[in-house]
């Protein structure tokens, strides 16, 4: 079995230290870095955008995940490409020909990802599911870092992890919002590759050791 991946969300950051939490990161178990950007629009919030994802890939030494939160992402494909994202997510609600954008990402060479909202089933991924790097299933309703994690994902990892198993596919599958050490080994259990975790991180006081217990919590 390979090994779980844990991808610290840099929104949970100091950005007035912003390369310490990098460096942080990059000296640390974790195997990404999860980088959420939000318009405003597709969600309540803004995050922040192009210039500030220029500088996290200047010091980041590992790979780069970009959750997009955003209306009509196709328009800003190859710009995340240009920016050095190694995987690049869009919501399933935001893409009108979802099949085409996850094309259109691999032929900028990232992986492609889908992300569900939390009332979003996982049927509606029935004929793309082969087409998908890493479904990520939101936890959360996506907007705002330090929510509460909706139990019902248990459920929703399953099922994605029935259907992948049906189709002969071989996408990942990530969890975002609310993961914290009382969730990771059960998320794991049901299916999960990849924890997203920003708060439960960078507000830990021993932000190395909390992603190193993360990790191992996930691969025991
Ligand atoms: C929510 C974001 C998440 C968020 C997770 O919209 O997509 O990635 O940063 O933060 P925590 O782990 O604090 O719930
Ligand atoms: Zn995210």
């Amino acid at each position: 079995m390979s090994s779980k991946l844990i991808a610290p969300s840099v929104l949970a950051a100091d950005f007035a230290n912003l390369q310490r939490d990098i460096e942080m990161v990059n000296a640390s178990d974790a195997d990404w870095f999860h980088i959420d950007i939000m318009d405003g629009v597709f969600v309540p919030n803004i995050s922040f955008g192009m210039p500030v994802l220029k500088a996290i890939s200047k010091h980041a030494t590992k790979t780069i995940d970009v959750h997009l939160m955003i209306v009509d992402p196709d328009r800003y494909i190859k710009t995340f490409a240009e920016l050095g994202s190694n995987v690049l997510t869009v919501h399933y609600e935001a893409c009108t020909h979802l099949h085409r954008t996850l094309q259109a990402i691999k032929a900028e060479g990232m992986q492609a990802g889908v992300a569900l909202n939390p009332h979003t089933n996982i049927n509606v991924l029935e004929d793309t599911i082969n087409d998908i790097d890493l479904v990520c299933i939101m936890s959360v309703n996506p907007g705002f870092g330090g929510q509460s994690f909706i139990e019902n994902t248990y459920n929703k990892v399953k099922l994605l992890k029935d259907l992948i198993t049906r189709k002969g596919a071989s996408t990942k599958i990530e969890i975002d919002g609310g993961v914290t050490n009382k969730n990771a080994k059960l998320l794991v259990d049901a299916g999960a590759d990849v924890l997203v975790a920003g708060s439960y991180v960078f507000k830990s006081d021993d932000q190395m050791k909390t992603i190193k217990a993360l990790k191992t919590l996930a691969n025991s």
